[in-house]
């Protein structure tokens, strides 16, 4: 989705060249979560105005054209106190173009610009209203009604501070945002906010801050306008969090890879928190009260490296992603499993574990690959919680107003933990009394803040689009999880001792799926000018199929299904004849027998699959020319060993097609609107 990227130095002295690269780079972090244009705006060189620039496309496209405009000369002098402002839109209202791209404007005098991540629901509303007063609009966004609202509410009351006529903006528009303002009227400073909608604060000084626990002060906010000013809106309250810094650089980015090559001092920014600039000390104000208000913002120290965020030798993130699952899955594991005494500790839930075991069920919702790590683990849990086990596409979840009751146990999966449907689906339950559990890779987002106890997954930052390392991870968080509730049933311990066992040697037997890599990119070569693949398998391997399926669709554009083996001859065995491209995971576990018998029904047809079978079985390896083999393991984790060729194919598949890779297009990799 959008990214948002704000720089603002103060009494740092910078050329406005090096704040046009500092904004350029922040936009290159935040190309991963998807986008389709582009824009920056800064002061002009008299500081009498506001330069915007915008593109369509790439942030590439937008750097040339920077180049080009904006070197040299005034630009190369250096300013001691700057703001500017960035943005990557992802379209919502309005096709993407240079005209709906972001910063948008109040006036044709740029007064005041803005950047905004989300939807402003209401924006028809408040654009009537603004229209009756005069206001023209240049673009179909929903953004542009907030840059012309606060201009409206600084002719209408000239004696507000840049925040003040911020926060009453704010008051007046309902949805999901964050949002980045800077103003010709209000140099040097820069507001904030966030509702539903991820933003965070970076904070690089020369020196270290003595605490890292900030008291908030609390004020009431005296000014009130009244309703014939501006739509009807909501008392507020203020809560204030000065930081008072020297030589100070303030990094506003949608989410911590925008942020971690300057700093790692970061402040999540909360629901309806107003975080403003001013004479280069930041303070936090809230627009409503709430009894559960924490008392200060924590300055968090990220863990996060910069080596992290970068492609190394690969030629894609997800390429790098894929190999990077053996280690991966072991930092999930890393200070959780005791493989010398079979014992499993997650301290982020270990509390709560006696209530989880007395619950009614228990519910695993996510969207997407999330999801798939539900379904792929539901089989297990069942087994080692004897609980029932509900797994639910958030979306849907919500559709069907689900009943929700006070003792069941619902875990929300997700990689960003900022999937607005994922979060809609926390609310929902969290409101009806159900204990929440968060099982995300992203530590500070609204998922993991907004959870009752939680899983922090430990994959490390996932930049391409398409999900990989967060699936094992996901996967190996809930297989963890169904061994600690085991782990007092007599019953179970033989078959949790295989598991560990497996779990131990899941790092080496990954490194040895990952050698297939040339096999699979000739199998790519195979398939990649067809139009559809169908994956079949069933049950530990359904979740590979769907996730499978998934993978090629969103990277290669190409058809594809995954199909449950049991239901071939419900339907899915008509589209199978000798061209159909089918691909079949025939694994020696419980339901070989049943696979086998969807192999024969499908070669019967003519059709000639791709099977991923076990090392050495030359029974299943008969059935075709073209197999994968994969090394044994447990059960309830082949779905870990069969996903990897997958990620491989559909990854090959579309470096072969010409896709973009690490941005598929028209996805976002942070879905943050419903
Ligand atoms: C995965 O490849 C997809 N890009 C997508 O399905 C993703 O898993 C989904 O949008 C959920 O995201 P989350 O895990 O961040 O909540």
């Amino acid at each position: 989705m959008c990214g948002i990227f704000a720089y603002l130095n103060y009494l740092t002295p910078k050329s406005r060249q090096e704040v046009l690269d500092l904004l350029v780079t922040g936009l290159k972090r935040l190309e991963y979560r998807g986008y389709d244009s582009t824009g920056v705006a800064i002061d002009s060189p008299d500081n009498e105005n506001i330069v915007m620039v915008k593109r369509t496309g790439k942030v590439k496209v937008l750097e040339e054209a920077i180049q080009e405009h904006f070197s040299g000369g005034e630009y190369s002098k250096p300013v001691l106190t700057h703001v500017g402002i960035a943005h990557t839109r992802w379209a919502t209202h309005g096709v993407p173009c240079e005209r709906n791209s972001h910063p948008h404007r109040s006036d044709d005098g740029n007064g005041f610009v803005v950047v905004h991540n989300g939807i402003i629901t209401n924006y028809n509303d408040v654009k009537t209203f603004l229209a009756k007063r005069g206001y023209e609009f240049e673009s179909d966004t929903d953004t542009e009604v907030f840059a012309k609202l606060v201009h409206h509410l600084w002719k209408t009351h000239p004696t507000y501070s840049f925040r003040e006529l911020v926060e009453q903006a704010i008051l007046q528009v309902e949805g999901a945002f964050a949002i980045a303002v800077k103003s010709k009227y209000f140099p040097g400073e820069c507001v904030a906010s966030r509702r539903s909608s991820p933003l965070l604060v970076g904070i690089k000084t020369k020196t270290r801050l003595a605490t890292d626990h900030i008291p908030i002060l609390y004020g009431k906010d005296e000014k009130k306008l009244s309703p014939d000013q501006v739509l009807p809106r909501s008392e507020s309250t203020s809560e204030f969090m000065p930081l008072e810094e020297k030589e100070v650089e303030y990094f506003f980015a949608s989410d911590a890879s925008a942020v971690i090559e300057h700093t790692n001092r970061v402040i999540y920014l909360e629901d309806d928190d107003v975080a403003a600039v001013r004479d280069g000390t930041l303070s936090i104000h809230r627009l409503k009260k709430s009894l559960d208000d924490p008392h200060a913002r924590e300055i968090t120290t990220l863990k996060m490296e910069i080596q992290q965020i970068m492609k190394g030798n690969y030629d894609y993130f997800m390429q790098k992603e894929i190999f990077e699952q053996p280690d991966s899955v072991v930092n999930t594991m890393r200070g959780r499993v005791r493989f010398d005494g079979n014992a499993i500790v997650l301290g982020g839930i270990k509390d709560y574990i006696p209530e989880i075991k007395r619950c009614r069920r228990l519910m695993l919702i996510g969207c997407g690959t999330s999801y798939h790590s539900a379904v792929a683990t539901r089989q297990l849990l069942e087994e080692l919680t004897e609980l029932p086990v509900m797994v639910e596409l958030a979306s849907d979840f919500l559709d069907r107003n689900t009943p929700i009751f006070r003792d069941d146990v619902c875990f929300f999966i997700s990689q960003s933990g900022e999937t607005a449907d994922t979060l809609m689906a926390l609310r929902y339950c969290k409101q009806r009394g159900a204990l929440i559990v968060g099982i995300t890779n992203t530590v500070g987002s609204s998922i993991c803040r907004e959870s009752h106890c939680g899983v922090h997954i430990n994959a490390g930052p996932e930049i391409g689009v398409a999900s990989t390392k967060a699936y094992t991870s996901q996967f190996i968080s809930l297989v963890m999880f169904a061994l600690v509730m085991s782990e007092d049933r007599l019953s179970l311990q033989q078959r949790r001792l295989e598991i560990l066992q497996a779990l131990s040697n899941l790092a080496d037997q990954i490194r040895a799926v990952l050698q297939l890599d040339s096999k699979v990119q000739e199998l790519a070569k195979d398939l990649y000018q067809h139009k559809s693949l169908l994956i079949m398998g069933r049950g530990y391997n359904f979740a590979t199929c769907l996730e499978g399926a998934l993978k090629v669709k969103e990277l290669t554009y190409m058809h594809s299904e995954g199909i449950m083996a049991g239901e071939l001859k419900h339907g899915p065995l008509a589209l199978v004849d000798d061209s159909m491209p089918v691909l079949m995971i025939v694994l020696r576990d419980p339901v070989y027998v049943k696979c086998m018998n969807a192999l024969q029904q499908v070669t019967s047809r003519k059709g000639c699959p791709i099977i991923i079978c076990e090392e050495g079985d030359e029974e299943t390896k008969a059935f075709s020319s073209r197999h994968l083999e994969i090394p044994r393991t447990v059960d309830c984790l082949q779905g870990i060993l069969t996903v990897i060729p997958m990620q491989l194919l559909s990854y090959h598949i579309a470096v072969l097609r010409g896709c973009d890779v690490d941005c598929p297009r028209n996805l976002a990799k942070s879905v943050t609107v419903e």
